[in-house]
């Protein structure tokens, strides 16, 4: 990577030899050799590489039960099926998500039921939880945003209270502390995604801890069509009886074998992503009509997703000049999330439909951040210099190079 020279004036010219990318998974010769392995042998699915998976990230995050999954959107979707929830029932989720969050709710034929973010953070906003709960509120979704934990006790609280599941999105918390206790570890259960993108990778995949034993056993059974005994309780092959509704919704042998060896190298992605998060930070700290969310906030510890950059609500920037601007320095970044749900089309219309028309003023910190937040790179990908290019080129936009 070339970097800026560290005189004014003369970085426009700057030729990059690369475009740095947002995010970029890191596979190596151990992971590639795992997922050989598996290849060469005969067990691609229901197999030992999947249970293992299982009892290490169990075991790391310091809980009963992981089971293992195609992604985390299925995690989300068999919780809540497991905890018996549909039609007739709510679900709080925030306006400021992936819009898996949501539709997972939509599949089980519950009525999603938005609640504002907090303007510090981007996650949660108790407050608007406990506005939003009713007797008809089965369960509660708090999104751990980018990696910043939402606060815990007070939604344990308004969950226990409403006698409500506290299922935990935790897709990009990994990594992530609330009062030294991991992020996924403090509700009904937490469920974590292992799309290229995150903190670890198994190609697509998911996660959903529990300390519950029925409803790890429950998601054990839909994850697998609702058989009632599993390949290896079957004693004569090919018979088995169904007793629940279930989905196919398993992780494979390759993509556990590859995820046993992304769970080791998890501590160093870590260690590089805090690394990286801090310094850009740093030298991004003085932007004038702009603000980045913390990555320590009272009790909550980052797991360093990204680092976003958000126009404040009356500045006269426009985020797509930002975006041009990294563009042509060759910067990558994403947009978490560029709808407040609210607003996509297919929720505006289930609102409509629902419970009559919302002003989009209704989540205002949501549609706020939907429209001016930026997500910078700060992953294990990033090589010597980048941190210092991605500032640069921030800076330089913001007239402060
Ligand atoms: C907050 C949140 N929840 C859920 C998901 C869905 O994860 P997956 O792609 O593993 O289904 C994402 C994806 O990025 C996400 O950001």
């Amino acid at each position: 990577m070339t970097n800026p020279p560290s005189e004014p004036g003369t970085v426009a010219d700057v030729a990059h030899d690369r475009t740095i990318p947002f995010a970029r998974p890191l596979l190596g010769e151990e992971e590639r050799q795992a997922a050989a392995a598996v290849l060469d042998g005969h067990i691609l699915t229901h197999g030992p590489q999947v249970a293992a998976f299982e009892a290490a990230f169990a075991k790391r995050l310091g809980v009963r039960h992981a089971v293992a999954l195609s992604s985390c959107t299925a995690g989300l979707h068999l919780a809540l099926v497991a905890k018996g929830i549909g039609p007739g029932d709510d679900v709080v989720v925030p306006a400021m998500t992936h819009v898996a969050t949501a539709h997972a709710v939509e599949h089980c034929g519950a009525r999603v039921v938005f609640a504002d973010v907090e303007a510090e953070t981007g996650c949660l906003d108790p407050e608007a939880v406990a506005k939003a709960v009713t007797s008809r509120t089965r369960a509660i979704i708090p999104v751990h945003y980018l990696g910043l934990p939402c606060d815990m006790d007070r939604l344990s609280a308004i969950a226990d209270e409403a006698d409500a599941a506290l299922i935990e999105d935790a897709a990009t918390g990994l990594g992530a502390l609330w009062k030294d206790r991991p992020a996924g570890t403090i509700g009904t259960c937490g469920v974590f995604s292992f799309y290229p993108t995150k903190h670890m990778t198994t190609l697509e995949g998911g996660m959903l801890i529990t300390n519950d034993d029925t409803l790890s056993a429950t998601v054990r059974k839909q994850r697998a069509f609702g058989y009632d005994k599993t390949l290896g309780e079957r004693t004569l092959p090919g018979l088995y009886d169904i007793d629940t509704l279930g989905w196919n919704y398993r992780m494979n042998e390759v993509q556990a074998a590859i995820g046993l060896h992304q769970l080791d190298r998890l501590d160093g992605f870590l260690a590089s992503r805090a690394t990286n998060a801090k310094l850009l930070a740093e030298r991004l700290g003085d932007l004038p009509g702009a603000r980045l969310f913390p990555f320590v906030h009272g009790a909550r510890r980052s797991g360093h997703f990204c680092v976003n950059v958000t126009l404040d609500p009356n500045s006269a920037i426009r985020r797509e000049d930002l975006m041009a601007h990294l563009q042509s320095r060759g910067v990558g970044f994403s947009v978490h999330y560029p709808i407040a749900l609210p607003a996509s089309r297919y929720y505006a219309e289930r609102l409509d439909r629902n419970s009559g028309a919302f002003p989009a003023t209704h989540w205002p910190v949501a549609n706020w951040i939907a429209q001016r937040t930026l997500s910078l790179p700060c992953g294990p990908h990033l090589v010597e210099g980048d941190v210092e290019t991605i500032a640069w080129a921030v800076r330089e936009f913001f007239g402060k190079e």
